[in-house]
């Protein structure tokens, strides 16, 4: 089994090019299916849900083959309309294919997405959402089956701005007859990269950014090519492992207005940070101190993704700083393993209140989640000695080399067997 191990102190510098957005490619590489057509996914990253996604798509019919760094998807051959267990476990966010499945072939059957690491994963939203389109659902012993033969244009308010039900609504939607209009709509970046892919392949679709998207369904789409959007949550990993380690790096690939609340805070907490177009410089000496509380939220709020990795960056600042996960149950299951570095984090509910200690401690210690695992790595780079982070799967689901960028960086890290 692989783990990543991280001998501390070193200071960070250089340039890196950000890979394309996992929450881009994944509900893109879903919409491919619409086009009944081959679909080229440009610079697409090397990453176990790309990789979970294909496989889905192979399964129903298509014709999945990587052309050096593009993904190209022929989804004429789809045949299937039924998502086995085995692979709706290995990735949860499976259920943003439902919407597409739906479009194209009038049902569709996946075993219930389960919970994950950051608490119970409901769906209710993607359902009543599909309801409205016009489809039955039925739920019984874990398994979900939706019939949809017309599917026609609704009006479709969404009680929380859910990016996954969002998707799933604009797909689905690709497939009725008429107007749909989603109202309290997600306004997440990836949304906007998800309707410029649409729009490529014919689909009428408009207002994605704002919460109200509208999709003209019913039309004959076709392939196309498409690079996506940089991964607005890498960069804010990058940018906060060099707030921590101390150093001078600069990322290109990704629009700096995406991450604008992480950028904000690491100003706050000490760091020089300035940004044109595709390219964001941060200048740290790494010695941060404390900031104004952090409360996560949908777009254009502080990113729940990027809780964990500006917690691992604050650990050694001067001060204090409170975070609120408003947007996830239990997303601080990477705060017992910061403790073991010697991290000082209160947990009260949604609440952790990080104190800055004067230094952390390398240690033996396991990824709970995707980004948990990122900012196990931060705490490892401004740890004394030897840390050694296990479980590294999690990672592998998100970043493509973080081990590998971070080493380019100047960090002393290596994957290693144990
Ligand atoms: C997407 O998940 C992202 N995943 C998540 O990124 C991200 O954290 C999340 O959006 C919020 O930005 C992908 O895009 C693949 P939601 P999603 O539906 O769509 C509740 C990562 O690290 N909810 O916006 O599942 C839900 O429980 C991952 O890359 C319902 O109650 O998020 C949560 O509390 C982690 N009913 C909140 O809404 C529903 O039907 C936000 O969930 C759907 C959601």
């Amino acid at each position: 089994m692989k783990a990543i191990e991280i001998e501390g102190g070193r200071r960070l510098r250089g340039e890196l090019t950000v890979h394309s957005a996992k929450n881009s490619v994944l509900p893109i590489l879903a919409a491919t299916i619409l086009s009944g057509d081959t679909c080229v996914i440009q610079r697409c990253p090397r990453l176990e849900d790309v990789d979970v996604s294909g496989e889905i798509l192979r399964h129903l019919g298509c014709r999945v083959q990587w052309q050096d760094e593009d993904l190209v998807v022929d989804s004429r051959g789809l045949s299937c309309w039924h998502i086995p267990d085995n692979l709706m476990r290995r990735m949860r966010s499976s259920v943003i294919f439902l919407g597409a499945i739906l479009a194209r072939c009038g049902a569709a059957r996946l075993s219930y997405p389960g919970g994950c690491e950051l608490g119970p994963r409901p769906i209710d939203l993607h359902l009543a959402a599909l309801r409205r389109l016009g489809v039955r659902v039925d739920e019984s012993c874990g398994v979900l089956t939706c019939r949809g033969q017309e599917l026609r244009g609704a009006e479709i308010v969404l009680s929380l701005p859910s990016v996954g039900a969002t998707e799933n609504a604009m797909l689905a939607a690709c497939g009725a007859r008429g107007t749909t209009v989603i109202t309290n709509a997600a306004r997440e970046p990836e949304i906007v990269d998800l309707q410029r892919f649409l729009r490529k392949m014919g689909a009428e679709v408009r207002g994605a950014g704002t919460s109200t998207i509208t999709v003209e369904g019913g039309r004959k789409l076709h392939g196309c090519r498409h690079r996506c959007i940089g991964d607005r949550i890498v960069a804010s990993t990058y940018l906060c492992a060099a707030a921590a380690a101390g150093g001078d790096i600069c990322l290109r690939g990704v629009d700096y207005r995406h991450l604008s609340t992480v950028i904000t805070a690491l100003q706050q907490a000490g760091c020089r940070v300035s940004s044109q177009d595709r390219r964001i410089r941060l200048v740290s000496d790494g010695n941060l101190r404390g900031i104004c509380p952090v409360r996560t939220s949908p777009y254009p709020g502080f990113p729940t993704d990027a809780q964990a990795v500006l917690m691992a960056a604050l650990l050694r600042s001067e001060g204090t700083t409170m975070f609120v996960e408003n947007v996830f149950q239990s997303r601080y299951r990477h705060v017992s393993e910061l403790v073991r570095m010697g991290a000082d984090i209160r947990l009260e509910g949604r609440v952790a209140v990080v104190c800055g200690v004067p230094k952390l401690s390398g240690a033996a210690v396991r990824c709970t989640d995707l980004r948990g695992g990122a900012a196990l790595v931060i705490a490892g780079l401004q740890a004394r000695g030897t840390t050694r982070v296990e479980e590294i799967h999690h990672i592998k689901r998100g970043y493509s080399d973080l081990t590998g960028d971070l080493a380019r960086l100047g960090a002393d890290i290596r994957e290693i067997e144990i």
